[in-house]
This record gives C-alpha cells, sequence and structure tokens, in this order.
C-alpha cells in the first residue's frame, strides 16, 4: 500500500486534529460515561420542523436549488434578521444560505484573505476558526480575554494586537467555550479601532438567541458596522437542528457574492431537505425556541449552584450552554483534571486548553443535557474535587 500521508499539503499534515474530538473518542470506549461535553442540544428539533421536511419530500422538492439557497428561505432570514437585529439585509445579494455556519466561516476566510493576512481571534476560541485560518493562508493572532472580564474583549488587547496585516476580526458572543457575551457597550468601546484600522468583523452569532440577561446585540447594528461585518448564524443550535447543516452569512454584496461564487464551485447549494425545515423553523418556531431557552436557562442556573457547592465557582455565564469554571483548587493542569475526572469519575467535560493557551486552568461543560444527567454529573465531580482539594 502507497503512502498516502506523503502526497498531503504540508500546512494539513502539520494541523494538529481537535481536542474536543480526541476527548471523546477517548470517552466513547468507556462505559457508564456521563458526558457534559459535546455542544449540542439535547432536544430533537421541534415536531412541525420535521413535519415540514416530510411534507416537502411528499411533494417532491429533491432537487438542488439555487446556489445561495431558496429564495424563500432567503427573505425569511432578511424578515428574521429585520425583527430580531432590526438589521435590513437585502435577500438577493446580502444573503447567503450555507452548509452551517461552519461553511459560512471557511468561505470568508477564503475569499477574504491573502497570504499572510492577520486574524485577528479572541481566545479561548471555538476550535474551528484557527486551523480555517491556517488553510486560508492567513495568520492567526489570538487575543487574550480574562476570566475577571467575564471573558469579554477589551479594547485594550485589540489595540495591542493590531498591525498593518490585520485584516479580519472575528467576534464570537455569546461565546463558545466560555458563555461570555459582549454588551452593547463593550462592543461599542471597539467600533472606532475597527474603523481606523479598516477591519472586516466575522461576527459567528450561532449563539446569538440564547442569551439569559437581555437581548443579544450584534455589532453589526453599531454605527458604521454593518457595511464592515459579515454576521453569520444558522439553524443548528437555537433551533436544535444541528443535523440538518443549514447556516447563512449576511453582510456586504461584494463579499457575500464572492463566497456564492466559491460556494457554488465547492457545494453549489444546501440540502433542500434542511432548507424546506429552516424555512418552517423560521415561520413558525420562534415559540419552541424561545421554551428551549427558558430550558437552558434553568439548567444554567442549576449548574452554577451546583458547581459552586461543590467548589467550583464560576463567573456567571449570559449566554450560549456553557460553563467555564477555573480549576485551580486542584492545582491540576486542565488536562489532567479531564482526564482524571474521567478516569475516576466517568464524567467527560472538555479540558480549556482544547480552546488555546488562555483556556488552560479551565473546564468546558456543557449543560444542554437533562436535569438528571446534570444532577449526576454533579454529584461525581464533588467526589472528586472532595478527594482532589489542596
Ligand atoms: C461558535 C460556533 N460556531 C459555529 C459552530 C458550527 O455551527 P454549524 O452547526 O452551523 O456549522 C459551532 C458548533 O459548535 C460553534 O460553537
Amino acid at each position: 500500500m502507497i503512502d498516502g500521508s506523503k502526497y498531503l499539503r504540508n500546512n494539513i499534515k502539520n494541523l494538529p486534529p481537535s481536542g474536543i474530538r480526541r476527548f471523546f473518542d477517548l470517552a466513547s470506549h468507556m462505559e457508564g460515561v456521563i458526558s457534559l461535553g459535546v455542544g449540542e442540544p439535547d432536544f430533537v428539533t421541534p415536531w412541525h420542523i420535521r413535519e415540514a421536511c416530510f411534507y416537502s419530500l411528499e411533494k417532491g422538492y429533491t432537487m438542488y436549488t439555487a446556489n445561495a439557497g431558496m429564495i424563500e428561505l432567503r427573505e425569511e432570514i432578511a424578515k428574521y434578521m429585520y425583527r430580531w437585529q432590526n438589521l435590513v439585509y437585502n435577500p438577493e445579494t446580502e444573503i447567503l444560505v450555507t452548509v452551517g455556519v461552519s461553511e459560512a466561516i471557511d468561505l470568508a476566510f477564503r475569499v477574504l484573505l491573502e497570504d499572510g493576512d492577520e486574524v485577528l481571534i479572541p481566545e479561548p476560541s471555538y476550535v474551528s476558526y484557527v486551523p480555517g485560518t491556517i488553510m486560508a493562508g492567513g495568520t492567526p493572532v489570538m487575543l487574550d480575554t480574562r476570566e475577571e472580564d467575564e471573558f469579554r474583549l477589551t479594547r485594550d488587547e485589540l489595540a495591542r494586537k493590531i498591525t498593518p496585516r490585520s485584516k479580519l476580526l472575528l467576534l464570537t458572543y455569546p461565546n463558545n467555550p466560555t458563555g461570555g457575551i459582549m454588551r452593547r457597550e463593550d462592543l461599542m468601546d471597539l467600533v472606532d479601532l475597527i474603523v481606523a484600522n479598516d477591519l472586516i468583523v466575522i461576527s459567528d452569532e450561532i449563539y446569538g438567541e440564547l442569551t439569559y440577561d437581555g437581548k443579544h446585540v450584534s455589532i453589526a447594528t453599531l454605527p458604521g458596522m454593518k457595511e464592515r461585518t459579515v454576521v453569520m448564524n444558522g439553524f443548528s443550535k437555537a433551533f436544535a437542528m444541528t443535523g440538518w447543516r443549514i447556516g447563512y452569512a449576511c453582510g456586504n454584496r461584494d463579499i457575500i457574492g464572492a463566497m456564492n461564487k466559491l460556494h457554488q464551485y465547492t457545494i453549489l447549494c444546501a440540502p433542500i431537505m434542511g432548507q424546506m425545515a429552516a424555512l418552517e423553523a423560521l415561520k413558525h418556531g420562534e415559540a419552541e425556541m424561545r421554551r428551549m431557552v427558558e430550558d437552558y436557562d434553568y439548567r444554567r442556573r442549576l449548574i452554577l449552584k451546583g458547581l459552586k457547592d461543590i467548589g467550583l465557582p464560576s463567573f456567571e455565564p449570559r449566554g450560549a450552554f456553557y460553563v467555564f469554571p477555573s480549576i485551580s483548587v486542584t492545582g491540576m493542569s486542565s488536562l489532567e483534571f479531564s482526564e482524571q475526572l474521567l478516569k475516576e469519575e466517568k464524567v467527560a467535560v472538555v479540558p480549556g486548553n482544547a480552546f488555546g493557551k488562555s483556556g488552560e486552568g479551565f473546564v468546558r461543560i456543557c449543560y444542554a443535557y437533562s436535569v438528571d444527567h446534570i444532577e449526576k454529573a454533579l454529584e461525581r465531580m464533588g467526589d472528586f474535587i472532595a478527594r482532589h482539594h489542596v
């Protein structure tokens, strides 16, 4: 058999596998593991959304759609962005339906980055941004965020890391892995720097609907920011539709047009079944989505109190469905902590360093799990902390 690896590009060979996946492969070989690891809603997609897909199949909707996505869906996205964020986008030219936010991020990097362009990425960071930047020829520049700032990006840190090669600023609020949010005033602090340095913002707002302390503010709503922001969102988290693989990008027509060009050559279009379901989600799914958000909020409070009670207090995450407690009371590294917890108590959490070096000393816990599941995990974690508290 030939050695296939010798044909691979160096930058793909050198790319480490995701720290999250590696950890879950480990957990999947053990029995009786309680996982608080995977960042995915535990709800099944609401019935009326699944039903809309069945009907569309019965009616024979099995073909390609327009490259940019069904116009009916883009129109609904435009209406949704207006009623939710007061943002006006032209469905013909400023909205692209993608295979999840994942594809939208990849397209944006590939149409915007020249070799050596710098992408400013707040850290801890969602795992796909650094590899995506590298694969598109860009250079990731990490911006540190700290627990004492509730993991918000500060103006000082942004100013410190901007160089003449800075091209993109990636914002993910509410944040994965920290659950941190940026309030309007936090975002306002960054605006003149972004404009003065002619940065384009990629705003991954996939957790935008999941906020527990007031409504999410998109940076595109701030003065002068709409034209230089590509807002990305999707159906995976808020509508419990991870497997349907539908997301969207809204922004400047030239950038969206270029993304559509690449999308048309590589993907052709997002799957019609997912688009049909997404259309139903936007037309009739908001009440159900709000109910799921209320449920997450209940579990968020439950886990925050539970963690405090076992001696692992966390700053209060105000969005997404993650808590990011410091594990300093154990004196362990985040990898040691996660591995020992898995071995001794069969509870899976994600080591914070999987999200970059500023995640060291923390673990990511997802609370999109049933109350019973969360309570059992907390009990086991309590025993673990009692044994390892230094
Ligand atoms: C911050 C962030 N962006 C994007 C994604 C991927 O979203 P999608 O399912 O729409 O591709 C995830 C999934 O966990 C995420 O956490």
